[in-house]
């Protein structure tokens, strides 16, 4: 196995985006940043050295980190930030994972413009379980704001309203042609006619779960989030901000150009950004356009419409895995967590601090307890020191009250409560997570990520979970193995793990709005009472706060 060593500068650089030039917080001056390539087994020693003029952490989302929560990254939880002009070395090791996952700051909005793609291939000799492509690209579907994300976040946090919806999607950091002065930089993958092509998508969005497709062309899937699956094809994909989708595409089509596109899918009541990024699959051998020099202009992929429900759930209901699953059977520990959003009332509904829906302010919760970040230590440091009053371990393992959690009902009954609450989870106890969408502002789609884990998403459906009927439809056979599941809009989803990696692990939205209004968790997973000694000691330049 091999080390890598990387050194990922944290820097702000112009970048030029719909005709106007922003400083844009980057790696090593690229946007997207640096791709890592590996194979499984490998370390990475990754210093990365902060220049920005913000707090920064990195994550590298879907990694176990398997008794080393230091390495992990989400701020707060595992970790002080890394402070304007400080550093910090991320060391950690793959352990049996191959496929494709990514790394992003874990900071605020900072991860609007910081990420990048990772790529484990599988050790030495081991082929994939599929036809080896020619062609490997990835393909990073992301989101830009007109104006600096991390302002647009501080304002909508100030103010309570929801933040402003983005101004393009993007793809490998390029609007593509349907966007102002974008047309030039649009992104353009030539093929060799009849090959096969292996496409790592990975949604980097901040806030949008996206549909997408490449014209006139299936897509095979064959892995989610660095999880084989059973391959199977299909036009299009849905996929939510943190999950990633690995398709083979043949080219065998009419030698031309092809745009493949991604667009919203949204469900929700609520304004979101409804435009359509682009990039262009060209033969080598594609004619030239009618004037001589001119390219063909590209053929355009149907997409679902933005709140296609039924399509987004038959896409995500077909995905299985290609063996018989490890799936626990006997369940220590039975959760049930609504997720949602809520608003919290204020006493003076005229203050420029309360400008959500009629005076309120935009909250969100699990269990009706709205996150809070600790800012005096991370959860982890202050754990590993015995040091009190940072959080609590009373988080509820089912909802404090029980009502109609989809239907039409008062949001008096849920008013969000601001808490640092942890679970504690007993080291190897066998756990299942029901996730249950509510409807108190408006459903909305809700792609739960946990870190430390892979967990196998055993069921799903709509409406209000029914621990009678519900749990004899669960596939406990060959159910997919993800890092991050949407909960379907109105509806709940069912996960299942071991809890197998000691440590303090952050359980959340991956919809980087949600995040800071609350919908998060962590679970503390440990040996027996304050016993952490199977958790690595903590590297020396870990940064304190
Ligand atoms: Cu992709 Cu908590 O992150």
């Amino acid at each position: 196995a091999a080390i890598h060593f990387h050194q990922f500068v944290i820097e702000a650089k112009p970048v030029k985006r719909l005709c106007r030039t922003h400083s844009t917080i980057t790696v090593n001056g690229q946007f997207p940043g640096p791709t890592l390539e590996v194979r499984d087994g490998d370390t990475l020693v990754i210093t990365a050295i902060n220049r920005a003029r913000y707090n920064a952490t990195l994550h590298w989302h879907g990694l176990r980190q398997l008794r080393n929560p230091w390495a992990d990254g989400p701020e707060y939880v595992t970790q002080c930030p890394i402070q304007p002009g400080r550093s910090y070395t991320y060391r950690f090791t793959i352990q049996n994972q191959e496929g494709t996952l990514w790394w992003h700051a874990h900071s605020r909005w900072l991860r609007a413009t910081v990420y990048g793609a990772i790529i484990i291939y599988p050790k030495m000799g081991r082929p994939y379980p599929f036809l080896m492509p020619k062609k490997e690209i990835p393909i990073l579907l992301g989101e830009w704001w007109d104006r600096n994300p991390m302002d647009v976040l501080r304002q909508a946090l100030f103010t309570g309203a929801a933040p402003n919806v983005s101004d393009a999607f993007t793809i490998n950091g390029q609007p593509g042609d349907l966007y102002r002065c974008s047309s030039k930089e649009t992104a353009v993958f030539p093929v060799e006619a009849g090959e096969t092509i292996l496409l790592r998508i990975i949604n980097s969005a901040l806030n949008q779960e996206l549909f997408y497709g490449v014209a006139n062309h299936k897509l095979t899937v064959v892995a989610v989030d660095a999880s084989y699956t059973k391959p199977f094809t299909t036009n299009v994909i849905m996929i939510a901000p943190g999950q990633t989708t690995d398709v083979l595409i043949t080219a065998d089509q009419q030698p031309a150009r092809y745009y493949m596109a991604a667009h919203a899918y949204n469900s929700a009541n609520a304004p979101f950004d409804n435009t359509t990024t682009t990039a262009i699959l060209e033969y080598k051998s594609a004619p030239c356009g009618a004037k001589k020099g001119q390219p063909l202009k590209p053929i355009f992929p149907q997409l679902p419409g933005f709140n296609d429900t039924a399509t987004a759930t038959a896409f995500t209901a077909q995905l299985r895995s290609p063996y018989k699953a490890e799936v626990p059977m006997k369940i220590d520990e039975s959760l049930l967590f609504t997720v949602g959003l809520g608003l919290i009332n204020c006493t003076n509904p005229n203050s420029p601090r309360c400008q959500g829906p009629n005076g309120t302010r935009f909250a969100a919760s699990i269990n009706n307890v709205s996150f809070v970040f600790p800012r005096r230590n991370s959860l982890m440091q202050a754990y590993y020191q015995g040091q009190p009053g940072i959080f609590t371990t009373d988080f509820p393992p089912v909802p404090p009250i029980q009502f109609d959690y989809t239907g039409n009902v008062s949001r008096g009954l849920w008013q969000p409560v601001k808490a640092t609450k942890l679970f504690k989870l007993r080291y190897r106890s066998k756990v299942q997570i029901v996730f249950q969408g509510t409807s108190i502002v408006t459903v909305e789609n809700h792609p739960m990520h946990l870190h430390g884990y892979e967990f196998y998403v055993i069921g799903s459906g709509f409406g209000n979970f029914n621990p009678g009927t519900d749990p004899a439809k669960f596939n406990l056979i060959d159910p997919p193995r993800r890092n991050t599941i949407g909960t379907p809009p109105g509806g709940w989803v069912a996960i299942r793990f071991e809890a197998d990696n000691p440590g303090i692990w952050l359980l959340h939205c991956h919809i980087d709005t949600h995040l800071p209004w609350g919908l998060a968790m962590a679970f503390l997973v440990e040996n027996g009472v304050g016993e952490l000694q199977t958790v690595q000691p903590p590297p020396l330049d870990l940064p304190q706060c």
